[in-house]
């Protein structure tokens, strides 16, 4: 079995800046309540026509993943694309970026894990690289939420949290056997599908219902959120899927040089620093200039986190994510 591990990484924010004061305009909320309950002080969201979309914006920061990785686009054997906000309904994101990029024919696919998206095509990588099928592997978390934000006061609660932007790393084929990719632990819960949704469009909302209902007050072509009940089984979540990464690699939370959790509230990233008695130096946060960018959350803040040299050779770097599903999963990587 061969080990992978990440050789370069990349990221894109549009530029367009929606600060707190932006939404209190807007919607009925105040930057002081969403400091409080959430750290985010500013998100990023693309304008129409400005040439942004979850297909474009992952092919920046693919492109910036590869040249940090000093590697062509022609190199790359296999792109795993997660979103939960496509361009098209059909066909996946990873066909754009594998055509923006010139990328020959390769195997594109999409994953559809929301937040915990860039988690679970990490293992995925890591396991196609592990058994020899594929050397080089870009991994894409890209997001274009503000399109399908409720900007009324009924929507407060989730449109101050989101925003859009992308990251993404190279995966390759490790020449040490143990600098890399340590381990993966991948869990979702269906139970609760219904709990962090977007209902429609759907196969039986389609087209014909959303042209001639075009109903204002139909809330299911929003996202919707039962958010305490998120927030309850996320710190818990995150938890156990760190001390499975711990516990599976036979390491201590004191070994981690970096955790960076999905970025999906201020207050969750700061309880599980401190159930893992971590430093504030342990734990990368970006939300506060972001928000919860879902599945570019951790590839931006794990680009940046490198981009501010907290990453060096021979790092325990732990990735943690919870989201809709629902799912949740970890990587853990000695960096290399
Ligand atoms: O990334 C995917 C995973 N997502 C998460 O992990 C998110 C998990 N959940 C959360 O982050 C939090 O639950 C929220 C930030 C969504 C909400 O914070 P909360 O502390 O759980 O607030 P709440 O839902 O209990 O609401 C408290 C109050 C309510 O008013 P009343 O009923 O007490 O009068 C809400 O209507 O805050 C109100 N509220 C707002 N007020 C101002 C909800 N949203 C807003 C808002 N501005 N944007």
């Amino acid at each position: 079995m061969y080990k992978s591990k990440i050789v370069g990484l990349g990221k894109f924010l549009p530029d367009n800046i929606v600060t707190n004061q932006d939404l209190e305009k807007k919607i009925d909320t105040s930057n002081k309540w969403i400091i409080e309950r959430t750290g985010i002080e500013q998100r990023r969201h693309i304008k129409k026509g400005d040439g942004n979309t979850t297909a474009t914006m992952g092919a920046k920061a693919a492109k910036q993943a590869l040249e940090r990785a000093d590697m062509s686009a022609k190199e790359i054997d296999l792109i795993i694309f997660a979103t939960l906000s496509p361009d098209y309904y059909m066909p996946g994101s990873g066909v754009f970026v594998q055509n923006i990029l010139e990328i020959p024919n390769c195997p594109a696919m999409d994953i559809r894990n929301a937040c915990s998206g860039f988690v679970f095509g990490l293992a995925t990588a890591d396991q196609f690289v592990k058994t020899g099928m594929y050397k080089n592997i870009l991994v894409i978390g890209s997001e274009t939420q503000s399109g399908a934000i409720d900007m009324t006061s009924r929507g407060r609660d989730i449109a101050v949290i989101f925003g859009d932007g992308a990251g993404a790393a190279v995966v390759t084929r490790s020449n040490s056997s143990s600098l890399g990719i340590l381990s993966s632990h991948l869990h979702s819960e269906g139970e609760f599908a219904d709990e962090l949704v977007m209902i429609a469009p759907n196969m039986n909302k389609w087209v014909t219902e959303i042209v001639s209902d075009n109903d204002p007050n139909d809330s299911s072509y929003y996202p919707y959120m039962n958010g305490r009940l998120v927030f309850k089984n996320a710190v818990t979540r995150f938890e156990e899927v760190i001390n499975s990464g711990l516990n599976h690699n036979k390491i201590s939370s004191e070994d981690i040089s970096l955790l960076i959790p999905h970025q999906a509230n201020l207050r969750i990233s700061q309880f599980v620093q401190k159930k893992f008695g971590l430093r504030d130096d342990q734990v990368y946060n970006n939300i506060m200039r972001y928000g919860n960018t879902t599945a570019a959350s951790i590839p931006i803040a794990l680009s940046e986190a490198w981009e501010e040299e907290k990453i060096k050779k021979g790092d325990i770097i732990v990735l943690a994510a919870f989201g809709a599903g629902f799912s949740w999963g970890s990587n853990v990587i000695r960096w290399g």
